[in-house]
């Protein structure tokens, strides 16, 4: 019989991308201290003032031009070439710092910043511009039903059942940079079999700290290298 590679689940969250200097949301200079959830991480929001919402986006989407990946995202591409069994990232972060690291097998469960989404035809386009609140969409015409392409709260998260699958067979989980605050995200470490390792990288303990019976703290720049480094032997 051939050598069992083990799988592994990754879930990632605002703190890995702390380090390449955009802001988390729940630090106290966080993005949730100047904005309030409500205006424009809703869809009440968005109906409400749709250009307050479009220009918290654009504002997010021109940020992400001035900064790069960090180590941390470095490594978790490279433990993804390396890695010889199942490997899923998914992430929380609506950022691109990801891909532009070189990771692959990704899932942006929250969204992503450079997408946008037609609320009447449904389409989902690739968008690096302004959305304005009249913008038409450029696939049925209409005004005013393109916004942008990001689960706000009280929606769905994306590909939830690919991601239940994964958990459930896989033999690694870990989470990097979240607080554990916001479900079902904050609930994937007790969806993965009893047997399996988990670890949680963060600053500090997270909301769900108790169900890692392993824990690495300190930067992710730091600590996700350190591990890659471990994994990879
Ligand atoms: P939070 O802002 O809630 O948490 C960030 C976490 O990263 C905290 O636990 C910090 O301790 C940790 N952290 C900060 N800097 C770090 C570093 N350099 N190295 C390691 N850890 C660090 O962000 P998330 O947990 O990602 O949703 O938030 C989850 C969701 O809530 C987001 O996806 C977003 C938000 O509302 C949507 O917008 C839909």
């Amino acid at each position: 019989m051939g050598k069992v590679h083990p799988s592994v689940v990754i879930l990632t969250g605002a703190g890995i991308s702390a380090e390449s200097g955009l802001r988390t949301f729940r630090a106290s200079d966080g993005l949730w201290e100047e904005h309030r959830i409500e205006d424009v991480a809703t869809p009440e929001g968005f109906e409400r003032d749709p250009e307050l919402v479009q220009n918290f986006y654009n504002e997010r989407r021109h940020q992400l031009k001035t900064v790069v990946p960090n180590a941390a995202h470095r490594a978790l591409a490279e433990l993804e070439q390396g890695w010889q069994g199942d490997f899923l990232l998914v992430t929380q972060n609506v950022d691109d710092l990801h891909e532009r690291a070189g990771s692959r097998s990704l899932i942006h469960m929250h969204g992503e910043l450079h997408k946008a989404r037609c609320q009447r035809c449904h389409g989902v386009f690739r968008w690096e511009a302004d959305l304005g609140a009249m913008t038409p969409c450029p696939s049925c015409g209409a005004h005013g039903e393109l916004r942008p392409h990001i689960v706000w709260f009280g929606e769905m998260p994306l590909e939830l059942d690919r991601i239940g699958e994964a958990l459930e067979r896989c033999s690694l989980f870990l989470a990097i940079g979240t607080s554990g605050n916001v479900y079902p995200a904050a609930g994937f470490v007790r969806m993965v079999p009893r047997q399996a390792r988990r670890i949680e990288l963060n600053l500090e303990a997270s909301m769900v700290a108790g169900a890692f019976p392993e824990h690495r703290t300190g930067p992710a720049s730091e600590t996700v290298p350190e591990l890659v480094r471990e994994l990879l032997g």
